[in-house]
């Protein structure tokens, strides 16, 4: 399958615009925890792809408790430092591993993960196919992923193509769960 170009950019949100990813009005827009809640079971290990400075980290380690893990990937050094530290004011560094992705991988173990969010980052993957595959590859039989993207940036023709995309990753619709200012997919 072909890749949407006119979508892709080669440009990631930069580390410094982290203070827009949480603020007091997205944490009304957003609440990580009725997001999240309906996927994540105690014990699990959720995958937070394109973690930028950790908004949805911390309540995904509330979510899969003292004996879950999250892995917090991101592309970009500072956004991870900016999350870990969050994470170890908040006492919930030993369920967090954080890793730096590259731009070529996520570089995750295959069948690692039980939950995988992408939240708001698929729009800035050039290559949409190779990140979901490796999401797809990345997650136990049963495994779902939720992908968010904002409706800002991204036309819904666009989000559509990127289902499509999803598909030939092996990766089916479930549902279409509402969340605000975005366009949302839960895929298994
Ligand atoms: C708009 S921010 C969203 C951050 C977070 N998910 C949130 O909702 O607050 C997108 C993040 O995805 C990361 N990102 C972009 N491309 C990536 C890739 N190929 N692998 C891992 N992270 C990536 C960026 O560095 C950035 O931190």
């Amino acid at each position: 399958m072909q890749e949407n170009k006119t979508v892709s950019r080669d440009r990631v949100c930069p580390w410094w615009f982290s203070g827009v990813l949480d603020n007091p009005l997205r944490r009304w827009l957003h609440k990580p925890q009725a997001i999240l809640e309906p996927y994540v079971r105690l014990g699990q290990t959720a995958l937070d792809i394109g973690c930028g400075p950790g908004y949805f980290t911390l309540p995904l380690a509330g979510l899969v408790g003292e004996q879950g893990l999250v892995i917090a990937v991101d592309l970009q050094q500072q956004m991870l430092e900016q999350a870990r530290r969050r994470a170890e004011q908040a006492g919930l560094l030993p369920r967090i591993r954080f890793q730096q992705a590259s731009p070529g991988g996520l570089g995750l173990e295959p069948g690692c993960a039980d939950f995988a969010l992408a939240f708001w980052m698929v729009h800035e993957v050039p290559d949409k196919l190779g990140l979901l595959r490796q999401v797809r590859d990345a997650l136990r039989p049963g495994g779902r992923l939720l992908l968010v993207e904002p409706l800002l940036e991204v036309q819904r023709g666009d989000f559509e193509h990127t289902l499509e995309i999803a598909s030939g990753a092996g990766l089916q619709v479930l549902s279409r769960p509402q969340v605000r200012f975005s366009l949302a997919a839960l895929l298994a």
